[in-house]
């Protein structure tokens, strides 16, 4: 089985406020990106991974990061696009004709181990679709337009979805390519499979660690992980 994995990386990191975008903050002199790759890097069910950045950044990506740290895997380092799907698709465009399968994994997401990455590929080989996601630990409520609550669904059937998300390569590309003739935005990319093909998509219980550093409270913690 061949696996290509795409890691969208092209986002500014608004919710962050820092002065560079958070894929590029360093922690303990490493790049987080660099931290994200490491993972699939050293992943032996993974064969290729596809780069997808900003515009300004492919050539600092290729200097600093792919060379740097001498990573063998990278078949092509891409511009992203607007929204985080559009940079996925950059990336799904360019996934080998021999590869089989496909994850999409968020480049702020450094944490994620091989354990977790297996997991998803073998579920992905078996139903076609796969998201990692854990419980809930809070209670979720829905609320209005007004923050008054509308609803409070059972907390045994909320997960907070991670990625990797994987997907045998035809399925994922049909249903990015009917989502942008659609002009159709979502916010994960399994959405699109739940939206555009008829199958079944499998959770697959991941852990706690696995956190997308999306504001300033991350970094404290991904430094904790990193040292532990
Ligand atoms: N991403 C991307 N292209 C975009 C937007 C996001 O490749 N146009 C990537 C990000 O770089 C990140 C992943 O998608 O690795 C998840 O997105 P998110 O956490 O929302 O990152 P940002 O969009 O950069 O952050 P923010 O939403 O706070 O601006
Ligand atoms: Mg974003």
């Amino acid at each position: 089985v061949q696996c290509t994995v795409i890691i969208p990386a092209a986002g500014k990191g608004k919710r962050m406020k820092h002065d560079k975008s958070k894929q590029y903050i360093e922690i303990d002199g490493k790049p987080i990106l660099a931290y994200t790759i490491d993972a699939f890097e050293k992943c032996d069910e993974i064969q290729n991974i596809i780069l997808v950045v900003g515009k300004e950044e492919v050539d600092y990506c290729r200097k600093e990061i792919v060379e740097k740290y001498k990573f063998q895997k990278i078949i092509a380092i891409l511009e992203g696009g607007k929204e985080r799907q559009d940079s996925v698709y950059e990336g799904i465009k360019k996934v080998p004709e021999d590869s089989d399968i496909v994850l999409i994994h968020d480049g702020a997401r450094p944490f994620v181990g091989a354990e977790q990455i297996k997991q998803t590929i073998d579920n992905g080989i078996r139903y076609g679709a796969c998201v990692l996601g854990v419980k809930v630990k809070d209670t979720i409520k829905v609320v209005d337009d007004d923050n008054n609550i509308v609803d409070t669904p059972n907390r045994n059937n909320l997960w907070a979805i991670q990625t990797p998300q994987t997907f045998k390569k035809e399925l994922i590309t049909l249903a990015y390519q009917k989502a942008q003739n659609d002009n159709y935005c979502a916010t994960d990319d399994s959405m699109l499979v739940e939206k555009y093909l008829d199958i079944k998509i499998k959770m697959v219980e991941g852990i706690y660690s696995n956190i997308k550093i999306t504001t300033t409270e991350d970094l404290v913690i991904a430094k904790n992980f990193i040292h532990q």
